[in-house]
Parts: C-alpha cells; structure tokens; sequence
C-alpha cells in the first residue's frame, strides 16, 4: 500500500513515515522544505529501514502536486501534515495562513477526486475547541470561534472535507490533536524549531542552556495550580494513530466516509506540572520566571480519548515522564551534534 504523506520533512510527519514503514506501508513525501530540512525524513528513513522519495513540490501549485499523482498513480491514502502552524505568525500574517494552509488543501482534494484516492487522513487541531465549557472534549463537544487564524484555517479545512465527503465515494478522518510533544526513543529525530513557541522545546533549550529562563505565561487562571492545563500526548503515539486510522479504513471498518478523532492522553497537566516532571526525569532544576498571560491561550483543555481507543484500537504507550525524557534526550543529542 503506498501513502503520500504530505509534510513529511516535519516533526509529526517524520514520526509517522517512521510508524507507518514499521507497519509495512510504502511511502512517499511532498514537502516543499519551506518550515524544514531533510533531516528528520532521512532520519526517518535510517529508523525504518527503507528509503522514502522525496518532492520538493508546494501543495499551492496545483499543476506541480498533480504531476506527482501521474507519476504514483496507485496512490491508495494520503496523510496531509503539510500547513504552516505559528499561532503568532497567523495573527501577524493572517493571509499568509489562509492561502498557504486552504489552497494546498484545496489542490491534494482535487486531485484526491481526479485520482480517485480512497482514503485521506486530515492533520487537525484540538485549537478547534477553543475554550470548551465541559472537559474533557469528546469529537462532540461544540467547536468555538477559533482564537487565531491558524486554528481557523483547521476549522475551515474541516467543512471544506465535510462539503467534499458529502458528495465523495472516498473516505476520510480528521485527526485533531492535542498537543504532541517528545521524541523517537532512538534520539534520531525530534522538534527542530530554532525558536520555539510550545512549552516542552522551549523548557529543554532553556534546561540544555540555550535560552536563560523560561517565562511561565500566567500563574493566576482558574486551574489546580493557577497555570494552564493541557493534553501532551507522546509524538509517537500520534503517530500510530495515523497507521491505525489508515487500517481501519483500509479495513472499512468506518460507518462514515467523513469520521473525526481526538489525539490525546486524556491526561490534563498543568505548566508547573510538566516542569516538575522535567525536573524529575532530567534532575535539572529549570530556571523560569512567572510572567504575564499570553493572549490566545484557552485556561484548560484535555482530550477524551475513547473514540479512538474503541474504534481505531489506538492506546497511547507514552507516559508524561517518557515525553519528557525522550525531549530532553533529543536536546543533548542537537547540543553533542552542534559540538561535533
Ligand atoms: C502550552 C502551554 C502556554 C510557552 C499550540 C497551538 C495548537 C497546537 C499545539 C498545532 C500554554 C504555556 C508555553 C512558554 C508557557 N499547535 N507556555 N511558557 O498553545 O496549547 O497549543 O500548540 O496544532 O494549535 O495553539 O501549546 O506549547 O504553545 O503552550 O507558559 O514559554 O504552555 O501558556 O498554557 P498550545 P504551547
């Protein structure tokens, strides 16, 4: 079975190209390496033991993506990674997200119908909840005004594959994560962002030295500990859910050509919690100030996660503590690299 997976040179796609050759499946990537380099997939392809071809192609050209679908024309699943995903950068530039994000979506679902691709797998975002009044969210739970045009671009991505599902024969599932964090126990890939602006990158670079303090954005929300709380969710664990999404529609176990899924724990944790559990597993005691609320962050938000585990099989492995010492490894492998 051979899958496009579009954004494969990125952090969860490269975790998933190495997931999906552990299963069996062939591979092939279009990224247009615009966010990243080539090292995570070749990464990918070193822990999976196959090569993956890779098109340097931007989904935004239609004429350019289609000439790949002529030249794989036995394409059978797509998983689409690829969109730009700042929060900041989408308030900054909000066009920039809207043409990028919606037209490279637009071009992969027309040539999803011109090649009569049967099964597509959606990268979304549990950003779609927006500030949920019930935790934990279920696939069910309203989805509110997305806080930024980057989680609006998902929301969107999400009713453009509901209209084209309505009238397809093909299949689809939105996977909306949580917040993915970690990596390959291998240490052979991991986050490469040079500046960050999730929590657990930004906790290592400060930990390994990179940065001199970690700023803690609010300890005075309505939560256990006054810091917000979210679902991490192993890396990993993500990315099975990628492989057993494609079984299960490879299976046609769905009752629906249009299915979507949370990807989380199910596990909310506080800021101060995922540093404590840093410490912990690293035994660095992080540096890092109380500062200010960031504006755009929703106080609380956690997956329930048992859509998945019934219908897809899928169990997160990962604990809060692997996450941590598997991101804390992946930074002392980038600083003995940078030392090399
Ligand atoms: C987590 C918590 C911050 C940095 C974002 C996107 C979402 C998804 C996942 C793509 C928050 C706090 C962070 C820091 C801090 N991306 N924090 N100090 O905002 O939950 O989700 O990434 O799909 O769409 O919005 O993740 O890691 O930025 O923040 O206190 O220096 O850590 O306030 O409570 P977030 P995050």
């Amino acid at each position: 079975m051979k899958i496009l997976v579009t954004g494969g040179c990125g952090y969860i796609g490269a975790h998933t190209i190495v997931d999906l050759l552990e299963n069996g499946f062939e591979v092939i990537c279009i990224d247009d390496n615009s966010r990243s380099g080539t090292g995570l997939l070749r990464g990918a392809e070193t822990i999976g033991g196959c090569s993956v071809p890779h098109y340097r192609v931007n989904l935004c050209n239609f004429e350019d993506t289609y000439r790949v679908f002529t030249q794989h024309p036995q394409i059978s699943g797509i998983i689409h990674f690829a969109a730009y995903k700042s929060v900041p950068e989408s308030v900054a530039n909000p066009l920039l997200y809207y043409r990028n994000n919606l037209q490279s979506l637009v071009n992969l679902l027309q040539c999803v119908q011109e090649f009569r691709v049967p099964y597509f797998v959606f990268s979304s975002s549990c950003s779609v909840y927006g500030n949920a009044v019930h935790l934990p969210v279920t696939e069910e739970t309203p989805l509110q005004k997305a806080e930024s045009p980057y989680g609006n671009t998902k929301q969107i991505g999400e009713e453009i594959i509901a209209d084209v599902a309505r009238t397809s024969k093909d299949n689809f599932i939105l996977l909306r994560y949580f917040n993915p964090v970690g990596a390959h126990p291998s240490g052979l890939i991991g986050e490469l962002q040079e500046t960050p602006e999730n929590l657990v990158p930004l906790i290592t670079q400060t930990a390994i030295g990179k940065r001199p303090a970690l700023t803690v954005f609010g300890n005075d929300y309505p939560t256990r500990d006054g810091s917000c709380l979210r679902d991490y969710i192993h890396v990993m664990d993500i990315a099975n859910a990628h492989t057993k999404a494609l079984q299960y529609l490879l299976e046609q176990k769905n009752t629906s050509n249009y299915e979507v899924f949370n990807l989380g724990s199910g596990n909310g944790v506080t800021v101060l919690e995922a540093i404590a559990a840093f410490e912990q597993v690293s035994g660095v005691a992080l540096n890092y100030v109380i500062g200010p609320r960031r504006a755009g962050d929703v106080v609380a938000i956690y997956a329930n996660n048992q859509k998945a585990a019934h219908l897809l099989g899928w169990h997160p492995r990962y604990s809060l503590a692997d996450m941590m010492r598997t991101a804390w490894q992946w930074e002392l492998k980038l600083k003995a690299s940078e030392a090399e």
